[in-house]
């Protein structure tokens, strides 16, 4: 198993390109299932979760034609020969379970295995079970699986108790082939939820209000084939933004909608970052430590949960207490323990940690539990007294493209070694 070795210590500098959002190509690449035609992607982050998925396309008779140089690929669902997806690529990814909507939006059954738990919740998938049973799917359980069937959907007004994002997207994408409007109440705001609909759209879809709370969906015959580029990593180019700020450096992250990182340029400067916003890029200096800032998670457009323990690492030296509150998820405080490895001072207090900020960390042997715990403890480790380990990075490899190669850009003494 590879690990990442680091030499802490070294103010980071100069210019960083995000990738394109893993959230936003995973459903994208399902919502191909909706139309025989050939539909082309741009701007594909390699990640080992981008080839699961596609994987699972192909293992029901899709068509995926990468071509890695380009960061491109197209699909062609013009010969699925089943709608279930076998157990064990399942597994592998709770996104898979995105396949869903559209096998039963275009084929009116699909079965498929229920996704795992992992390290940050038990990640329930009652809502999205929910907005398929008002849709007039027969929805059953069993032995580990679930299973949908219906002929044709019919359009209704489903209310989402939280706004989860996965399920606004099984959802959409069951309804825009369904007889009828449909409207989700309560819906996921987040850009890549929007993406997903321009994409669809652009395949002949009818969704309007994306990006707000409330979307509807009128259904229409059929799709067709289209290209479409995928938006920029919104958690990447944060995750930059905080190593930045965490290394004391002076960074130009670039290919960034400023919009989707509202939430972080706010924490930032709160702290007493300097952010200043260019066209599609954003610079962030740093001189000092930073001021401890109480986080507070929350669906978009508030602060992204999948920045909390990037910015736990960050507040772990800042000058100051820090109250860290996880809202969406139950269990996403994985990486306390690893920091504390390391010299932080956390206390836990049920879904907040009380961050007492320390001028210095030491470098550790640590473990990634899940991909954004393994941010945190990469950028823990650039600001670290000596040398940091970071095991079991092949957590870091499902959600970054190439993260010790664009840290090491940035003059950070980073290498990443096999076992
Ligand atoms: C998406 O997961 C993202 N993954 C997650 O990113 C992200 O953290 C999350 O949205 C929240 O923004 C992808 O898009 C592939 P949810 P998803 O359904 O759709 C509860 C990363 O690090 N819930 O919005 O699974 C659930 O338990 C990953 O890139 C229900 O109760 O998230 C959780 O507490 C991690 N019932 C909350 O909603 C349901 O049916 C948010 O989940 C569904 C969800």
């Amino acid at each position: 198993m590879d690990r990442i070795i680091i030499n802490g210590g070294i103010n980071l500098n100069g210019r960083v390109k995000v990738s394109a959002a893993k959230n936003s190509v995973l459903p994208i690449i399902a919502a191909s299932l909706l139309c025989p035609d050939e539909c082309f992607l741009e701007d594909v982050p390699f990640l080992d979760d981008v080839e699961v998925i596609c994987s699972v396309l192909d293992s029901i008779g899709a068509s995926i034609n990468v071509i890695k140089g380009l960061n491109k690929i197209s699909i062609k669902a013009d010969n699925i020969n089943s709608t279930e997806p076998p157990y064990d690529l399942v597994r592998k990814m709770r996104a898979s379970f995105l396949v869903m909507g559209p096998l039963l939006s275009r084929f009116g059954r699909v079965k498929i295995s229920l996704p795992g738990g992992c390290n940050i919740g038990t990640r329930p998938i009652d809502l999205h079970l929910k907005g398929l049973s008002a849709l007039g799917a027969e929805v059953s359980l069993g032995h580990g699986y679930v299973e949908a069937i219906c002929n044709k959907l019919k359009g209704c007004k489903i209310y989402l108790d939280f706004p989860s994002v996965g399920a606004t997207e099984n959802i959409i994408m069951a309804a825009v082939l369904a007889d009828g409007e449909t409207t989700i109440q309560n819906a996921a705001e987040e850009p890549e939820v929007v993406d997903l609909s321009n994409f669809l759209n652009s395949m002949g879809a009818n969704i309007v209000g994306a990006g707000t709370d409330t979307i509807k969906i009128l259904g229409v015959k059929d799709l067709k084939g289209t290209t479409h580029q995928v938006i920029p990593d919104r958690i990447e180019a944060g995750t930059y933004m905080a190593a930045a700020a965490i290394t004391q450096g002076d960074v130009f992250v670039e290919n960034v909608i400023l919009e989707h990182v509202r939430p972080v340029i706010a924490k930032l400067q709160e702290a007493g970052v300097t952010v200043i916003e260019g066209q599609n890029k954003v610079r962030v200096i740093s001189r000092g430590l930073p001021r401890a800032v109480d986080i507070k998670t929350m669906p978009y457009p508030g602060f992204p949960t999948d920045m909390q323990a990037q910015f736990m690492a960050l507040m772990s030296i800042a000058r100051g207490t820090s109250i860290i509150t996880e809202t969406v998820f139950e269990n996403r405080f994985m990486h306390i323990t690893e920091l504390k490895r390391m010299g932080a001072d956390i206390k836990v207090d049920g879904r907040s940690a009380v961050v007492e900020g320390r001028n210095r960390l030491t470098g550790a042997k640590v473990k990634a539990t899940d991909l954004r715990a393994g941010a945190s403890l990469v950028l823990a480790g650039l600001v670290a007294e000596g040398i940091t380990e970071v095991f079991d990075i092949h957590h870091l490899d499902r959600g970054y493209v190439d993260i010790v190669g664009k840290l090491r850009g940035l003059g950070a003494k980073i290498d990443r070694v096999g076992e």
